[in-house]
């Protein structure tokens, strides 16, 4: 939309005073707000709405003096009682904030992408705050949030700046949300909720989404999940700091949804005229179960939230779990040839590289000092990039940047740069020390850190940004103000990112934080993946990728085949099951080479070799959980292109089960009037009777297909193409 044409439907909604209602509408969900005696009363957010005006008049109390229905974006003060979206003191003054209409108007920001801007005033303490609506049509996703700005004259404090304010009435709350540590993330557990609070937050400031993770499906009237029917709303955070969801359910049993950056330890000075803004909170609405309400992110995710998801990232061979920091000139170009030889498409150097003074042969020493370690590298990174460019092979590497060693040069040059408390002792967590990004002297440091690992070879492809901490004994001695530190972090993150992406739009970027603890929206508007997890051991990564894909597409979900017995687990399971696990998402392989046997080589390769025919639809397609793990023996999910021409569907057995009958996955998503052909992958004996027959996608949504996944980690893996 041109300027004039946003400022010609600015006016047209201003001039018409009458038009009180306001309706952010999306393909298939309304939200209706009201201005209403000068408040702003949130009326609905779940189906299609008709005409807005049918809410005139609705009132939910006994008594006009009772109270109101709910507002908008409740402030502490005025009547209201419960967690409020915003609190604010006035120092040596009042904290009643009450926050009246002003005017609203709506654009189009792009095509399909509507925002709704409504303003609001505390006329006594000349507050403002301005919410925002963005509707992503075909998506269904809406995304809110708030700025806030002080139009007073002396400074305010922010107390609780939330993201979003969202009411839901149902009669029963059926919350689903991910919760996990280091190497368990995202472990999925559903609750009913009941009246009181619970919230969902982290006060880590980074590596934030190891314990909890900033999202949520909600299932409504409902005791008992369901994948593809029922009213289901899904809501994720995008920020990288420290971030809290709160569920209230009142005394009228309405739930009250907060949803934004956690206030914990973080009151905010806002100077006169200034503005805050707070982190986009994310939400879809449905009716068709929490299946659609995946379909839905993930859509929004790879057409608008995720570093430019349209590329598909290559498979590859990164050298952690096969080489660790035990390497030389060698070790990597034979794994760089082992790259070529099993057709995987990028090596990535992990940990180990750098460090002349302090160097990094283990995990004690060498973090800050980022140059090339040529005692283990003598002809340097720019010929190991040359020798994968050379074979076709492209090349990554990795960085920690936000990061220090006590035994580094950096430590001992930049004391002042480390976060930490006055006067207290510093703790470390895996042997370092986290860097103040609040500090805009940090910031440029860590640029230059991204900077000048790009200049070390030409053509680097890839960078796996790490994150091996988080704060603790928080402080800065940059800000004035210590309860600034978690946001003017995260906000210095930002800053930092945003000057990587100007410089090196093209770069594939990986958030790793040990890895999932960076797994949220708000990184990922610049990285193009997450690595999900440290833990690559087959049986596990099944919770781990079943629950980070309720809420973030595959497309963005590293998933490695790796040695047995697992490094993290010790369990052993066989290659193939591996490889169907891994290659439900971005394929990748973390081993030596060197240790496989030539069958086992044989099975990569054509594992390879088929995944890349159909990782368009685990990129590109709509996912369809068909079986959970949770309480199951089997597991199953499959990916539809959108022409729902092509489908690839995985199956496994993760729990033996005596003298059973073979499972019985009912496939979904197909178009059913359509003939598919069905062929099992990478074996030379299927495990469907169906195999190589051709089956309308009724009939197989009815029956599905029932495989002889009988044993434990048995697997499959079928493929699926619409008959011409
Ligand atoms: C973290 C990452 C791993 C690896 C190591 C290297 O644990 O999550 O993938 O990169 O650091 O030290």
């Amino acid at each position: 939309m041109t300027l004039a044409a946003i400022s010609a439907a600015i006016t047209l909604y201003a001039e018409n005073p009458s038009d009180t209602f306001i309706c952010i509408e999306t393909e298939k969900s309304s939200m209706i707000l009201e201005a209403r005696e000068g408040e702003v009363i949130f009326h609905h957010y779940g189906s299609k709405v008709g005409d807005p005006a049918q809410f005139k008049g609705l009132n939910s109390y006994r008594r006009a003096d009772y109270g109101t229905d709910p507002q908008a974006y409740p402030a502490t003060g005025g009547r209201y009682f419960n967690e409020a979206a915003l609190t604010i003191e006035h120092p040596g003054s009042q904290w009643n904030t009450e926050l009246e209409y002003i005017s609203h108007h709506s654009y189009g920001v792009s095509d399909g992408v509507t925002r709704t801007c409504v303003f609001l005033e505390d006329p006594m303490t000349a507050v403002k705050v301005q919410l925002i609506y963005d509707a992503y049509r075909d998506e269904d996703v809406i995304i809110c949030h708030s700025e806030i700005t002080n139009g007073g004259k002396k400074d305010i404090i922010l107390r609780n700046f939330y993201s979003s304010s969202l009411p839901v009435k149902a009669g029963r709350y059926l919350l689903t949300h991910f919760h996990g540590s280091w190497a368990r993330e995202m472990q999925m557990t559903s609750e009913v909720l009941t009246n009181g609070i619970k919230t969902i937050e982290t006060r880590k400031g980074v590596r934030t989404t190891h314990t909890e993770n900033p999202s949520f499906i909600l299932s409504l009237d409902t005791d008992s999940w369901n994948e593809n029917y029922g009213e289901v709303i899904a809501g994720a955070l995008a920020w990288s700091g420290n971030y809290r969801l709160s569920f209230q359910i009142d005394e009228t049993d309405r739930l009250n949804i907060l949803s934004g950056i956690n206030p914990h330890a973080s009151a905010y000075t806002l100077g006169k005229g200034e503005t805050f803004v707070t982190p986009e909170m994310i939400y879809t609405y449905t009716d068709e179960g929490a299946g659609q309400a995946s379909r839905n992110l993930h859509d929004w995710a790879r057409n608008h939230g995720c570093y430019d998801s349209s590329i598909t990232c290559p498979t590859l061979l990164n050298s952690w779990e096969g080489a660790y920091f035990d390497f030389d000139t060698r070790t990597i170009t034979d794994m760089i040839d082992d790259v070529k030889d099993m057709g995987l498409e990028m090596f990535v150097l992990d940990d180990g590289w750098f460090g002349t003074e302090y160097p990094r042969n283990n995990s004690r020493q060498g973090l800050g000092d980022w140059e090339p370690n040529t005692a283990k590298i003598p002809e340097g990174i720019g010929y190991l990039a040359d020798y994968a460019h050379s074979r076709g092979v492209k090349f990554g590497i990795w960085i920690e940047p936000e990061m220090v060693s006590p035994k580094s040069r950096l430590a001992k040059e930049h004391p002042e740069w480390i976060v930490g408390s006055e006067g207290r002792e510093k703790t470390t967590i895996r042997n370092q020390w986290l860097l103040d990004l609040s500090n805009p002297e940090v910031q440029d440091f860590v640029f230059g850190i991204f900077d000048s690992t790009m200049k070390l070879a030409p053509g680097i492809d890839y960078i796996k940004w790490d994150c091996n901490r988080h704060v603790e004994s928080f402080g800065s001695t940059h800000l004035d103000e210590q309860s600034h530190f978690w946001i003017g972090y995260t906000q210095g993150f930002y800053n930092v990112l945003r000057r990587i992406r100007e410089k090196y739009p093209e770069v594939i970027i990986q958030a790793c934080a040990s890895g999932g603890g960076r797994v949220e929206y708000g990184a990922l508007k610049w990285f193009n993946e997450v690595w999900t997890s440290d833990n690559t051991e087959a049986l596990s990564r099944v919770f781990i990728q079943y629950g980070t894909n309720m809420i973030y597409p595959a497309s963005v979900t590293g998933s490695h085949v790796s040695a047995v017995p697992n490094h993290q687990t010790n369990n052993i399971t066989p290659l193939k099951f591996r490889f169907d696990i891994a290659c439900a998402g971005r394929l990748g392989m973390e081993l030596q080479p060197k240790d496989m046997t030539e069958e086992e080589r044989d099975l990569a390769r054509q594992a390879i070799t088929t995944y890349k025919e159909y990782r368009d639809l685990i990129f590109h397609g709509d996912l369809y959980r068909l079986s959970s793990p949770y309480g199951s023996d089997h597991y199953a999910l499959m990916y539809v292109s959108k022409d729902k021409k092509r489908a690839v569907v995985f199956g496994y057995c993760i729990k033996y089960q005596a003298r059973t009958l073979v499972p019985v996955f009912r496939l979904n998503g197909l178009d059913p009037d359509t003939r598919y052909s069905i062929k099992e992958l990478n074996t030379e004996k299927p495990q469907f009777w169906g195999d190589g027959k051709t089956l309308e996608g009724r009939w197989l949504s009815n029956h599905g297909i029932n495989p002889q996944l009988v044993k434990l980690y048995d697997s499959g893996i079928w493929y699926l193409e619409a008959e011409e």
